[in-house]
């Protein structure tokens, strides 16, 4: 009885130290690429608005399309004067959002179709048309950081490669430099900036 405690609790551990080092790997991209704006599609729970605050953003966005997240998140964040939680398919939100934006932003497109108790719009993605609303926008240095890479190419991704990805982003300014930095595992964010 006591061994199957100790071992409860072994496990118990070991998933702590797990999920805070996912947590941390993306917050780390975030404390790199800094900006006054930061917009997140896909606000799930609120974690990665949670790492946008203590990554020091002026003012933060997140939009999520399902209705119990996004009432969990608009709680979640009720007391933050900085931090605006949307409502939506970010297809139609994202456009509102960037009449307002007069600088740089630091976008995280998270927003996709993830199982469980999650929403899913149009496509399992809707990271193509993300992408075609920001390059509508006249400023043209933001950072674009995508997250999940292992998943492009799959069906969770509606099968768009990388490169279908990478060509958009050039489409929007051909002077983007691409990298890859560390998310749930290495590799797993997609960073377009301008040196
Ligand atoms: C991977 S989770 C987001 C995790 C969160 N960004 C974080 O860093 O902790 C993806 C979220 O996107 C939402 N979603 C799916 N399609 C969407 C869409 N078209 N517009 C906005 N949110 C969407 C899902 O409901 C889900 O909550």
């Amino acid at each position: 009885m006591k061994q199957a405690n100790l071992l409860l609790k072994s496990i118990l551990f070991l998933l702590t130290c797990t999920t805070t080092l996912i947590a941390d790997s993306s917050f780390e991209a975030f404390l790199k690429h800094p900006n006054k704006y930061f917009i997140e599609t896909g606000t799930g729970s609120g974690d990665g608005v949670q790492r946008a605050l203590k990554a020091g953003f002026e003012q933060i966005y997140s939009i999520e399309l399902a209705p119990h997240l996004y009432d969990h998140s608009r709680q979640r964040f009720e007391n933050e004067s900085n931090v605006v939680i949307l409502f939506g398919n970010s297809t139609e939100v994202l456009p509102k959002i960037l009449d307002y934006i007069d600088a740089p932003v630091t976008f995280w497109l998270d927003g996709h179709y993830s199982w469980h108790n999650t929403a899913r719009g149009d496509t399992n993605t809707p990271v193509l048309q993300e992408l075609e609303i920001i390059k509508q926008h006249p400023i043209k240095t933001h950072t674009i950081l995508i997250d999940d890479v292992r998943q492009f190419g799959t069906v969770e991704f509606d099968f768009i490669e990388v490169d279908d990805i990478i060509a958009k982003l050039l489409e929007i300014n051909p002077k983007y430099q691409i990298s890859f930095e560390a998310g749930l595992i290495a590799n797993d964010i997609l960073v377009a900036e301008i040196p």
